[in-house]
C-alpha cells in the first residue's frame, strides 16, 4: 500500500497541524483517507500510516479496531451494512434485521456477498436510539427499519437506486429539509 500523490500529499499536510513530537494525533484521518482510497484498512495500509506517523504498527492497529468506521476487511461494493444491535435497537427489533442481512447478504458478519456488492456487521449504539431499529449504510442512517423495509432497501441498493437517508416510516424528528 502507498497513498496516490495527491492523499500523500493531504496526509502531510494533516500532520503539520500537530506540534513536533505528536505526529500520532494525524492517525485517524490518516487511517480514513487510507479507508477511502482502498475502500478498507488492509493490514499494508495501517502499517503504511504508522511508519508515516513513527509509531509502531501494533498502536497504529489498537485505534483501527476500536472504532466501527474503520473496516479490517474487504467491504461490499455497493455498500456495507452496520446493523445497530445495542439497547433500543435490540428492543425494537434488530435481530430481524441481522437475520435479513444473512439471509440476503451472508451468513456470517465481514464477509461479501455471493456478488460482492453487499457486506454487513453488528454495531454498537450509533446514537439514533429514538429511531430504533437502525441501521447505518455506507455513509447514511436509515432508522425505523422493519426487516421488510431493510428488504427493499436492499433491493433498491442493488437496482443502483440510493434511497433517501432517514426514518423509513414517514416519521421525522423535525420537519424534513
Ligand atoms: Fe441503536 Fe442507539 S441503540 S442507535
Amino acid at each position: 500500500f502507498a497513498f496516490t500523490p495527491a492523499n500523500l500529499e493531504w496526509a502531510k499536510g494533516q500532520i503539520t497541524k500537530y506540534p513536533e513530537g505528536r505526529q500520532a494525533s494525524a492517525i485517524i484521518p490518516l487511517l480514513w483517507r487510507a479507508q477511502e482510497q482502498e475502500g478498507w484498512l488492509s493490514r499494508p495500509a495501517i502499517e503504511h500510516v504508522a511508519t508515516m506517523l513513527g509509531m509502531a504498527y501494533i498502536r497504529a492497529l489498537e485505534v483501527a479496531t476500536f472504532y466501527f468506521m474503520f473496516q479490517l476487511a474487504p467491504v461490499g461494493k455497493v455498500a456495507h451494512i452496520q446493523i445497530c444491535g445495542t439497547t433500543s435497537c435490540m428492543i425494537c427489533g434488530a435481530e430481524d434485521l441481522v437475520a435479513v442481512c444473512k439471509e440476503l447478504i451472508s451468513a456470517t458478519p465481514h464477509t461479501l456477498s455471493a456478488d460482492g456488492k453487499f457486506s454487513w456487521e453488528e454495531v454498537e449504539c450509533l446514537g439514533a436510539c429514538a429511531n430504533a431499529p437502525m441501521a447505518q449504510i455506507g455513509k447514511d442512517y436509515y432508522e425505523d427499519l422493519t426487516a421488510e423495509k431493510l428488504r427493499d432497501l436492499i433491493a433498491r441498493f442493488t437496482r443502483g437506486e440510493v434511497p433517501v437517508p432517514g426514518p423509513q416510516n414517514g416519521r421525522y424528528a423535525s420537519e424534513p429539509l
